[in-house]
C-alpha cells in the first residue's frame, strides 16, 4: 500500500519525506487554508519536495470551471493530480482531462455506486472519506472493502485512496483489505511509528549499554 501524506503544511511534508514514508501528498481547499499561504505556492513547493503523485483540488463546480483550473494545475508540474468533486460535472470533467492526458482524484466519495461513476469516467483515484462516514455513525471501512471488491471484479484501473483517515487502526484495516493507497495526517503518521515497548526496550538498551567495558 503506497502512503500519501494528507496536508498542507510543507514543513510535516519535509519531515516525512525525510523518514521516507510517503509516496505522495494530497491537499485540500481546507488544509490549504490552514497555511495561510497561496493555493498555487504551497502545491509548487511541495512539488520541489516529493517526486510522487500531489493532490491539487479544483474550486469551481460547473464543468467550464473545473476544466479551467484542472488544465491550469496540469500545468504547474508534472505530478500533479487534479482532484475533482464527485458531482455530475466533475465526472465530465475527470473523463476530458483524461482525454488530455491529466490525471484526476475524485474526492468526497461516500458510496460504491459513486465510486463504480468515478471509474467509468476514468478517475486515476478514488477518495472515500472513511472518517466522515465513522462520524455519522457508518462503518467508513465497509466502503472501502466493497469498493476494493467491485473494482477487482471488474479490473478497473481506478485505484483506492483511503482518506479522511483518522487513526492507525484505519491504516491497517485499508491495507488488509487491499487498498491501494492511503492518504494520512502528520498525527497519525506519528501515531503508526510510536510503541510504549519500543520506547521501554530502548531505554534498556541504552542502560545496559553503559555498563559494557570499554
Ligand atoms: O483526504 C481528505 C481529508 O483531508 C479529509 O479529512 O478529517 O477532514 O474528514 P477529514
Amino acid at each position: 500500500m503506497k502512503f500519501f501524506i494528507d496536508t498542507g503544511d510543507v514543513a510535516e511534508i519535509r519531515e516525512a519525506q525525510a523518514q521516507g514514508i510517503i509516496d505522495g501528498v494530497t491537499t485540500n481547499p481546507s488544509l490549504v487554508a490552514k497555511t495561510g499561504r497561496k493555493y498555487k505556492d504551497v502545491v509548487t513547493e511541495i512539488c520541489e519536495i516529493v517526486d510522487g503523485p500531489i493532490s491539487a483540488e479544483v474550486l469551481s463546480t460547473d464543468l467550464e470551471g473545473m476544466l479551467r483550473e484542472g488544465r491550469a494545475w496540469a500545468k504547474v508540474h508534472r505530478n500533479i493530480v487534479v482532484k475533482i468533486p464527485l458531482i455530475p460535472d466533475g465526472l465530465k470533467a475527470v473523463r476530458i482531462l483524461k482525454q488530455e492526458g491529466t490525471r484526476c482524484n475524485v474526492t468526497l466519495c461516500f458510496s460504491p455506486s459513486q465510486a463504480i461513476l468515478a471509474a467509468k469516467a476514468g478517475a486515476a483515484y478514488i477518495s472515500p472519506f472513511i472518517g466522515r462516514l465513522d462520524d455519522v455513525s457508518e462503518t467508513g471501512m465497509d466502503l472501502i472493502e466493497k469498493i476494493v471488491t467491485i473494482y477487482n471484479n471488474y479490473t478497473f484501473d481506478t485505484e483506492v485512496l483511503v482518506a479522511s483517515v483518522r487513526n492507525p487502526t484505519h491504516v491497517v484495516d485499508a491495507a488488509m483489505l487491499g487498498a491501494d493507497v492511503c492518504t494520512v495526517p502528520w498525527s497519525v503518521l506519528q501515531q503508526l511509528i510510536k510503541h510504549p515497548l519500543t520506547d521501554v526496550g530502548l531505554k534498556k538498551f541504552i542502560e545496559d549499554g553503559k555498563k559494557i567495558p570499554v
